[in-house]
């Protein structure tokens, strides 16, 4: 375990890039898998997360050649090419993961059990489980179905499309619904009740598969097959995310974060953050691989409480925590509604968040979907811990920053599940931070 020692009050200047998108390097290595050829990744998130995807699909036959950290080819083995693993199948502490390879697994002629870390087997899994079920998946969960370790056997007779509404929006049951529709005997179509991030249909497009958009109805044709594709990952506008707000409550800080992918379905905490009347501009505007990409330029400014809530909440639901952060520290109360699905995240984000960050004397109130926050906080340093949740760990070293006094956060090596370098990035843009063996 690692503790993070950060002195508040160093602007940070310069520019940087941050680590490749999760979500899209996960699905990079999924569903290039189940192409007809090699396909090329450039980019890819050398986190604890993706590469957890990379073992488990490494197990099911598919040659993965790491040419760097964040170049890789992956041999696809065809929808029909992958092979019944030696043993369960590790997910980790990666929810994404097991998600989806979720909606992959009950496609095959073989059986397979999925697990994880203690914290991923307390996450809800009915809510693909059930779904899945009315595909004529047979799957099924510890406690009733709702918890993994997931069981999967192979199903008696072809899977079936069907309409499902999602009770909430959630991007990795959409994804898992799309990738057991790749096995099923007509259209799978999904309708959303928010817009979530659109990788997996965007990817399965460039990969030959038809897939339809009519407002918030998605509908898979099932393919033949799936072609190979390059996947260009840009930086991980969630990873951003951290650097942007500290950029923005950290007083005289400036910064250029280059190549972060800026997908309309991603980028929420732009439009809070310019709703609170924040510094940002976005530069370099263009399209890579068919996402677009940017660079976010950044600096301090006052900001003004506001209220949130509908659509942008799920455009933004890995970064609530940080607008929560931005909020205690600007002029005026706030207000976060429609979020309670950060309860059920790495940790309990409404629970954890308003506790830890209290500790530093922020007013974030949880409430029972989101928060409502005191503005006007000066924030003073304690000891925080990171509750095993990677995106608590940065929030609270973010918070420390913007800090009097020194902060220390517990548990801190967590943050190698999406952001590798985390604390090294900081202290390049000068921001006070050491890493040190764990605190007693
Ligand atoms: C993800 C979707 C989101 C997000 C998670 C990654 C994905 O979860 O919180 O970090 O890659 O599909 P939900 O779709 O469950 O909201």
């Amino acid at each position: 375990m690692e503790t993070l020692r950060i002195q508040g009050g160093a602007a940070l200047a310069g520019g940087i890039r941050v680590p490749g998108d999760k979500s899209i390097s996960h699905r990079s290595i999924l569903l290039g898998a189940l192409g007809e050829g090699a396909t090329r990744v450039t980019g890819f998130l050398d986190g604890r997360d993706c590469l957890a995807t990379v073992g488990i699909m490494q197990s099911l036959g598919v040659g993965i050649e790491r040419h760097s950290a964040a170049d890789l080819t992956v041999h696809g083995v065809g929808l029909h090419g992958l092979r019944s693993p030696d043993g369960p199948l590790d997910c980790r502490n990666s929810g994404t993961t097991m998600r989806l390879l979720s909606g992959l697994m009950v496609g095959q002629r073989f059986a397979s059990e999925l697990t994880g870390s203690p914290q991923l087997c307390t996450r809800p899994m009915d809510r693909v489980v059930s779904p899945l079920r009315k595909m004529g998946a047979s799957i099924s969960g510890a406690g009733g179905g709702g918890t993994a370790p997931l069981q999967v056997e192979p199903p008696a007779r072809p899977l079936r499309g069907v309409k499902y509404a999602m009770p909430v929006a959630s991007a990795q049951v959409k994804s898992c619904l799309l990738l057991a529709g790749l096995y099923a005997d007509s259209a799978t179509t999904v309708i959303e009740p928010g817009p979530t991030r659109d990788h997996t249909e965007c990817m399965l497009r460039g990969m030959g598969a038809n897939v339809m958009n009519e407002g918030r109805r998605i509908t898979l044709e099932p393919p033949q097959s799936l072609h190979e594709t390059h996947v260009a990952v840009p930086g991980d506008p969630s990873s951003a995310a951290f650097l942007m707000v500290a950029a923005c409550i950290v007083p005289g800080s400036r910064l250029r974060i280059l190549d972060v992918g800026l997908n309309p379905t991603r980028t929420g905490l732009v439009d809070a953050l310019l709703q609170m009347g924040a510094d940002i501009r976005v530069a370099n505007r263009r399209e890579v691989a068919g996402e677009a990409v940017g660079d976010l330029v950044v600096g301090y400014a006052p900001l003004r409480g506001s209220e949130f809530g509908g659509d942008l909440i799920v455009r933004m639901i890995d970064e609530l925590p940080l607008l929560a952060l931005a909020c205690s520290q600007a002029e005026g109360p706030s207000r976060i509604r429609d979020a309670q699905e950060l309860k059920v995240k790495e940790s309990n984000r409404i629970l954890d968040t308003e506790q830890q960050l209290a500790r530093l004397g922020a007013e974030v109130h949880g409430t029972d979907d989101g928060f409502e926050i005191d503005g006007d906080c000066r924030l003073r340093g304690a000891r925080v811990d990171s509750r095993g949740d990677h995106r608590l760990a940065m929030l609270l070293s973010v918070a420390g920053l913007a800090a009097l006094g020194e902060t220390r956060v517990n548990g801190a090596d967590v943050t190698d599940d999406s952001f590798p370098g985390f604390a090294d990035t900081l202290a390049v843009l000068g921001g006070t931070v050491v890493r040190g063996p764990a605190d007693d």
